[in-house]
């Protein structure tokens, strides 16, 4: 029996995995279109929002949820620290015509002239900086928001991470997903590997990438105080994308939590 060797590869989130995990694995995929539909239904509701509003949507990826918002008639920016995800929003809001646009940027830096009605940050991009910049972000959102704006924001349930803990392999088209999953309880912090191995024998690493160190599992209090320290009012926290709003619980497979700026500060 002959023996497999492999070549390892390490390629950056810019050059390889942001494609690959945004775009490649999710952009035909009718499952995951059905949850940002599900994702977007329960902001539209939850943060009382209207045709004509102007969402931002901050580590948008791909720019999916960015661009319901604005089939929904809302004006869109999407931001994200990738290039390729950028260029690729750009192009999809083009070929359907909707008021999105795409920019690349830090959300732990973000500044703007302009105030949002809403902002948004999906998918669990939250939490990937260190705690100092984890709570910049949470400062340039509060002051990208309009005086009576509404945020709403998803990050790492701490309780649901055996979920993601040990060693697994998934196949794909593209071949087999090693993952290995890995949390620190002195830094609370959810982390690990993957690497991709191709049938030509190639096995992609990670390199650089702004996810490397894995994500902070903030508890309720934790980022209720954090929120609450920026100025934010109201912190409600829900379990699920089902409407009208589960409450979240130690079993829940998501941390989503709504927030408001208040109208005077
Ligand atoms: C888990 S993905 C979620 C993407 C999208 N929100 C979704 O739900 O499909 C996290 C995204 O955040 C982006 N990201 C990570 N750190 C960021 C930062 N500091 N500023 C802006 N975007 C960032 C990544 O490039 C990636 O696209």
């Amino acid at each position: 029996m002959s023996k497999r060797t492999f070549r390892r590869v390490t390629k950056t989130w810019d050059e390889f995995w942001a494609e690959f995990w945004r775009i490649r694995l999710v952009g035909d995929d009718d499952a995951a279109h059905l949850n940002n539909e599900q994702v977007v239904e329960f902001c539209w509701e939850t943060l009382k929002m209207k045709p004509g509003m102007s969402v931002l949507d901050l580590g948008c990826g791909a720019g999916y949820q960015a661009l319901l918002f604005a089939q929904k008639g809302c004006e869109v920016l999407g931001v994200d620290i990738s290039p390729p995800l950028v260029k690729h929003g750009n192009k999809l809001a083009k070929k359907l015509g909707v008021s999105a646009s795409f920019a690349v940027g830090d959300m732990r830096t973000f500044k703007s002239d302009k105030l949002y009605d809403r902002i948004v940050i999906l998918g669990m991009s939250f939490g990937f900086g260190t705690e100092e910049e984890n709570l910049a972000s949470l400062k340039c959102v509060y002051d990208a928001l309009a005086p009576g704006g509404k945020i709403l924001i998803t990050a790492q349930h701490p309780y649901s991470i055996s979920n993601h803990l040990g060693s697994e392999w998934l196949e794909c088209d593209e071949g087999i997903l090693l993952h290995r999953g890995e949390f620190d309880p002195m830094t609370c912090r959810l982390g690990g590997s993957w690497e991709l191995a191709c049938p030509d024998g190639a096995l992609i690493l990670e390199g650089e990438n702004p996810e490397l160190d894995g994500i902070r599992c903030y508890t309720v209090p934790e980022l209720s105080s954090m929120l609450q320290n920026c100025g934010f009012r109201k912190p409600n926290f829900f379990g699920a994308w089902y409407l009208p709003g589960s409450p979240i619980n130690w079993f829940s497979m998501e941390m989503i939590c709504a927030a408001d700026k208040p109208k005077r500060s």
